[in-house]
């Protein structure tokens, strides 16, 4: 039995390594790195593709002797056995070159692979550093200096460069179709560079759901991302409007929430260009978070009601988020939620009431 075994198990790999997994909220991501959008994730297809064939040859040839050899030689009864020799040269020859042919023919096309996409990027490419948080992802477009976190937007047909940092643990960015997951480490850069390749059209940008694939602590299974590909001319419209302060209009309900954001202390955490009081950089920056799908590092649909229970009770969905701490704990005589060093854990802190999540999430649904 124990035979079979292994080939179950490559099979299972197999089946694992391309499937399609449902969402808990029942929307379908195609969440596969066999189906390329990217130059970069091609290159590796292709020598994935190459390696497996030359394996499976190997591997038919190597079972057709076997087999040929148990049937030839079976026991028939008569006592028949095949001839008894020491040695042959020829055969031990060619069983000593065929393997260095074929790890040569399986060297050459790697190493040239693995220098290929270690290139240097293109001067021109889109640069974005991608820091890895406890637990989230902070984006910062170089160029233009805009900020984002846990939604990277990148456009189509234009070389990107991620700068991979970690300012915690060793973290893991990984976006299946893009290709190529890659270790997010403390003290150092990694570098990833690709072109999206697959076609974009205007007015239906494309997302593709990520993961960090690192074990990095307690809510490692809710650092989620996702990455949206636009159609050229519309991404640089984004990277433009990122970059304008957002007016959140004159609305009194959503300019109390705005107040709420400052004086409930989310503020001291969260940045917001546009909203002066707004420049905390500990919490992802919330710029346009209203446009956003997801919230809790792409844990949750960006729902009015996600929302509110996020901001009263953020453990609830996500354990282990740091964004609890600073509501559950609070320096003793000064209730202001916050959890700087020094705060006495066994102080109750400020718990966010219902009515100003409420009211903040008006506003924050309102950037836009
Ligand atoms: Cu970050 Cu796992």
């Amino acid at each position: 039995m124990s035979g079979f075994r292994f080939p179950l198990a490559a099979a299972a790999l197999l089946a694992l390594s391309s499937c399609d997994r449902p969402w808990e909220d029942g929307e379908t991501y195609p969440f596969t790195s066999t189906d390329s959008v990217t130059d970069f994730n091609e290159a590796i297809l292709r020598l994935y593709g190459l390696v497996t064939w030359i394996d499976a040859i190997v591997l038919v040839v190597v079972a057709m002797v076997y087999f040929y050899t148990i049937w030839r030689w079976r026991d028939d009864g008569t006592n028949r056995k095949p001839e008894q020799v020491h040695g042959n040269t020829p055969l031990e020859i060619a069983w000593t070159l065929a393997p260095v042919v074929i790890v040569i023919g399986l060297l050459v096309p790697t190493v040239r692979t693995i220098f290929e996409l270690g290139d240097a990027a293109p001067k021109e490419a889109l640069e974005i550093r991608v820091i890895g948080k406890r637990w989230w992802w902070a984006f910062e477009y170089v160029q233009s200096g805009i900020v984002t976190a846990n939604e990277l937007h990148i456009p189509a047909g234009r070389p990107v460069s991620l700068i991979l940092e970690s300012d915690s643990v060793v973290h893991s960015f990984w976006t299946p179709r893009l290709g190529g997951k890659r270790d997010v480490i403390p003290g150092r850069q990694n570098r990833i560079w690709f072109t999206h390749t697959d076609p974009v059209l205007a007015g239906a940008p494309v997302t593709y759901r990520g993961e960090c694939a690192e074990y990095c602590g307690e809510s490692h299974a809710f650092m989620r991302h996702e990455v949206v590909t636009h159609e050229a001319g519309e991404f640089d419209a984004w990277l433009a409007s990122m970059a304008q302060p957002v007016d959140p209009g004159t609305d009194p309900q959503v300019l109390a929430g705005k107040e709420k954001f400052v004086t409930t202390g989310c503020a001291g955490c969260h940045a917001i260009t546009g909203n002066d009081q707004a420049k905390g950089i500990l919490g992802p920056d919330l710029t346009r978070f209203g446009s956003r799908q997801k919230l809790g590092a792409s844990t949750e649909l960006n729902t009015r009601e996600m929302l509110v229970q996020w901001i009263m009770d953020p453990n609830s969905i996500k354990p282990g988020t740091t964004m609890e701490d600073n509501h559950s704990r609070g320096p003793a005589g000064a209730n202001d939620g916050m959890n700087v060093p020094g705060d006495d854990p066994s102080v109750p802190g400020t718990q966010v009431s219902k009515e100003d999540a409420e009211a903040i999430a008006t506003y924050l649904h309102a950037l836009k």
